[in-house]
């Protein structure tokens, strides 16, 4: 196996002691600001129930649990590695009561519907293997008026590296607008974070009808 295979099989899902002990802190490096602007573009308020999914090392849990001191956040990742981290990392910080972490799949989201204020992916879309699937799945657990942030290192980016290469599915700002209309959601924001810097993101957020 090359070592760009090694990483993309390993970002699309952390496993093994390499999962446990490399990617959390990689991920933790390489998305800090990501997570960042796109938790202060998506404005949970103090009181709501906000769902994570595909966290990895856990870094958009911990900052989530800040934002809503009143609320609680969900994280779903399909990797048990990388929720037996996060949890282990939850379970030192404050915020640990309110929050709950399961295995699960971004394509059939065990949870009940009209569950969420907010609902954050970051870096993690390039792996659903149908994004409009997710999305509908993102609508039915999101309540009324919720709001969906998807965030993607773009694919005129990704395109130059070499372990998109595998398996990746990439995407600009207009085919997550497109998907996510397609879908029911109104689109409230589409914007290139960092455009014309090495690292750029897109982050679209979509929201749900008032019924
Ligand atoms: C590249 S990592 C990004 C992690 C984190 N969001 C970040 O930005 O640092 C992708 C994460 O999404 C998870 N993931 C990928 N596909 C998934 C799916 N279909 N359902 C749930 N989790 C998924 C992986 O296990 C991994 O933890």
């Amino acid at each position: 196996m090359t070592l760009s295979r090694f990483m993309a099989d390993q970002l699309r899902k952390p496993s093994g002691w390499f999962g446990s002990a490399v990617m959390t802190r990689m991920l933790g490096i390489a998305s800090r600001r990501v997570i960042r602007v796109t938790i202060d573009l998506l404005r949970p308020d103090p009181e709501d129930a906000v769902l994570d999914i595909g966290f990895g090392g856990g870094d958009s849990v911990l900052l989530l649990g800040q934002r809503t001191p009143r609320g609680s956040v969900t994280g779903v990742d399909f990797s048990p590695e990388m929720v037996a981290e996060t949890a282990r990392r939850v379970g030192k910080a404050p915020v640990r009561s309110r929050v709950r972490l399961c295995v699960g799949d971004a394509s059939n989201l065990p949870f009940q519907p009209k569950s969420f204020d907010r609902i954050l992916a970051v870096n993690t879309a390039y792996f659903w293997p149908d994004l409009t699937g997710v999305f509908t799945e993102v609508g039915r657990v999101m309540k009324p008026r919720g709001r969906f942030a998807v965030a993607i290192r773009p694919a005129s980016q990704l395109r130059k590296v070499p372990y998109a290469k595998h398996g990746f599915n990439l995407y600009g700002a207009d085919q997550l607008t497109t998907a996510m209309e397609a879908c029911g959601m109104r689109v409230v924001l589409a914007d290139h974070v960092d455009e014309g810097r090495r690292l750029s993101q897109i982050v679209v957020i979509g929201e749900r009808g008032a019924a």
